[in-house]
């Protein structure tokens, strides 16, 4: 099973992809979550990466095309992966394609008000980089997982996510016509809570 998660910043496309990877025990690869790792770590790739994720634009397609390609020769990989914000633009799809075969393209969706409260409330742990929502935290400020600080991410301020949304629309959207055309396109309104969204998709790729 090889998917991906299509769809715009905070629709839960890192959250279901996470429930899933635990479900089926297949990895959830996650490009912003390995740039910011490649950040943290002060890598060349991390430096190189911070000024374009701090404003909300995209990374050049060849480094993540690159970074991407070699992940998926891991042997975790062997039975399957869920590749969660990548592709982002037509190019990346196309070198996508070379190398890799999917199964399903699942397009999460949502009103914009839903997606602003979702990134308003994100909290992210400084240290294991889980996520919460504050919906849910009530009132915990460490994580539930390693006790670490719970921040926003430097990207979830609210004029860069204005900006986010509209690289989304202008450089990511033109990816559903792309993948509708393949007949991988699956449309999941995700605008429940977490496990009515994620029973949808389950259901939606006949996983139930
Ligand atoms: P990335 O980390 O991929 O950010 P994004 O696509 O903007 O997506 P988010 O992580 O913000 O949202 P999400 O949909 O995963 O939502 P989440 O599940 O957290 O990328 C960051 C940056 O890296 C990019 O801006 C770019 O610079 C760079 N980059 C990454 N990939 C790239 C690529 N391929 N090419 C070039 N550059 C790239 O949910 C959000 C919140 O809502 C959480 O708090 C969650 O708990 C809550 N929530 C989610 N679903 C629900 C629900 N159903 N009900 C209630 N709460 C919910």
């Amino acid at each position: 099973m090889n998917l991906i998660f299509l769809g715009p910043p905070g629709v839960g496309k890192g959250t279901h992809a996470k429930l899933l990877s635990e479900r089926f025990g297949i990895p959830q690869i996650s490009t912003g979550d390995m740039l910011r790792a490649n950040i943290k770590q002060g890598t060349q790739l991390g430096l190189a990466a911070k000024a374009y994720t701090n404003k909300g634009e995209l990374v050049p397609d060849q480094v993540v095309i690159d970074m991407v390609r070699e992940r998926l020769r891991q042997p975790d990989c062997e039975k399957g992966y869920i590749l969660d914000g990548f592709p982002r633009t037509v190019p990346q799809a196309e070198a996508l394609a070379a190398f890799a075969r999917i199964d399903a393209v699942v397009d999460l969706e949502a009103g914009e008000d839903i997606i602003l409260g979702n990134l308003g409330g994100r909290r992210v742990c400084r240290d294991c980089g889980a996520t919460y929502h504050i919906r849910r935290l009530d009132g915990a400020t460490t994580c539930a997982a390693c006790g670490g600080e719970l921040i926003h991410r430097a990207d979830d301020q609210p004029d860069t996510i204005r900006h986010r949304l509209e690289v989304y629309h202008r450089q990511t959207e033109p990816l559903i016509t792309y993948y509708r055309e393949t007949g991988l396109l699956i449309n999941v309104l995700a605008e429940g809570d977490i496990e009515h969204d994620f029973a949808l998709i389950l259901k939606v790729l006949d996983l139930e």
